[in-house]
């Protein structure tokens, strides 16, 4: 049996709560948010932001104190993001110019930065050494040649190997198998050592491994670790993002104390006791602080079903049609409800679902709809199908809420084109 839908606010922010039926999201009303910014908007929960990052750090820096909390910025790349993580004191993954520019707009101090990508170009790296990124992550042959023409001082670098550990997700988002487009292979990691060692300014400080995203086993994390120590004695460790969020009633990802006690526990058996060890949260990091809320346009009564249409749909949510991800919802004034419904986009496409199937309260033209744990990889793939506007970003904190991205405009997208 599925659970009530009033268990819906559960999966929202911690900071959520339901008052007089209404969904009061850090102290701010629904709909007072849906007035004041327009639908859809991706709302976040700023202090569970800061929490979740908090969490992270001191429970990672109890457990193992040469360490290092990376966000991995495409998760959510905003430059008012960068900025809060930064002022957490967090380092920052950023995977190509354009997450290196907005987190340097952020704020973020270029030593905190680590460059990731399996197709870095000359300009990329380029710019991200004139920056003074902290650390580049080689994730193949070409990127050594590559780093070691254009670099001109001394630059750390860690190797991404693939550790050959496929992990229980959708195929699209699992990235530690053996022939992943991912890393170099473990067999090949010597010669990758040669290359780098032969080259004047690039420095080996270590191994990174990233198995794939919305993990909810701690097994497959464990395995990568000790798969890095086998490699050798090294003096930093980085052992990427993937740890899984919550999105539906029957999600039970590892917390993320679970998740730092096992990375630090297969550490110390495996892994050389003063070594720096870097995590590199994405998903688990920022999804959950998330919820988008978008505005009814149209309900339809089939035989079979009651389709409830809204503003959004595939143009700022990817996750259902990319990978199947579930999500749930609620009619954010009204939480509760047992009319069996599927909410779906706007797009010319009927794969354009945001939930297949839903209990909700009678959703009529109108309405806000609420759907949770929408922070993490939603806005990142955010698109202009249909000419849809990419929607705004706004923080909310204790009863008060703030633009950080505005909503695109026409006029935008219109701005490139180029007319005879
Ligand atoms: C190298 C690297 N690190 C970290 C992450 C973050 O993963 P997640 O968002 O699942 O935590 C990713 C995501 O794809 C990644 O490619």
């Amino acid at each position: 049996m599925s659970p009530p839908s009033q268990d819906v606010v559960q999966l929202f922010a911690p900071g959520t709560v339901v008052r007089d039926r209404e969904l009061v999201i850090a102290g701010v009303t629904a709909s007072r948010l849906a007035e004041e910014f327009g639908t859809p908007a991706l709302i976040i929960d700023e202090d569970a932001l800061r929490e979740r990052a908090r969490r992270y750090a001191d429970g990672l820096g109890a457990r193992w104190a040469n360490s290092l909390v990376v966000w991995a910025s495409k998760s959510l790349p905003v430059t008012a993001l960068y900025r809060v993580m930064a002022e957490e004191g967090l380092g920052i993954d950023v995977a190509g110019a354009g997450e290196l520019v907005m987190a340097l707009a952020g704020g973020v101090d270029p030593a905190r930065l680590v460059l990731h990508g399996n197709a870095k170009t000359d300009d990329e790296i380029a710019r991200a050494l004139a920056a003074g990124v902290g650390t580049v992550v080689i994730d193949n042959f070409d990127d050594i040649e590559r780093l070691g023409r254009l670099s001109i001082r001394a630059q750390s670098v860690l190797v991404r190997v693939t550790p050959g550990v496929l992990a229980a997700t959708h195929a699209a988002i699992a990235t530690g198998q053996d022939d992943s487009k991912f890393g170099i292979r473990l067999e090949d990691f010597a010669e990758a050592r040669r290359r780098i060692d032969a080259t004047r300014w690039l420095s080996l400080d270590g191994l990174h491994a990233h198995v794939g995203s919305q993990i909810v086993t701690l097994e497959p994390f464990v395995e990568a670790l000790e798969r890095l120590g086998g490699l050798g004695a090294f003096g930093v460790y980085d052992l990427g993002g993937g740890l899984g969020a919550r999105y539906t009633y029957a999600d039970q990802p590892p917390s993320v104390e679970a998740y730092l006690d096992a990375l630090t526990m297969a550490a110390r058996a495996s892994l050389p006791a003063g070594a720096r060890l870097i995590i590199e949260p994405g998903r688990s990091m920022v999804a959950e602080a998330g919820c988008t809320l978008y505005r009814v346009v149209s309900v339809k009564r089939s035989a079979t079903r009651t389709y409830v249409a809204v503003d959004g749909g595939m143009g700022d949510n990817l996750e259902v049609s990319l990978y199947g991800q579930r999500f749930e919802a609620t009619v954010a004034t009204r939480v509760g409800g047992s009319t069996r419904c599927s909410v779906v986009g706007r797009h010319c496409e009927s794969g354009d679902q945001l939930v297949e199937s839903v209990e909700l309260d009678e959703p009529a033209v109108g309405d806000l709809i609420a759907v949770p744990v929408t922070g993490a990889y939603c806005l990142t793939m955010a698109n202009n199908y249909n000419g849809a506007l990419r929607p705004p970003i706004v923080f909310a904190s204790r009863g008060s809420a703030r633009l950080v991205r505005r909503r695109e405009t026409y006029e935008e997208l219109l701005g490139r084109d180029v007319l005879a």
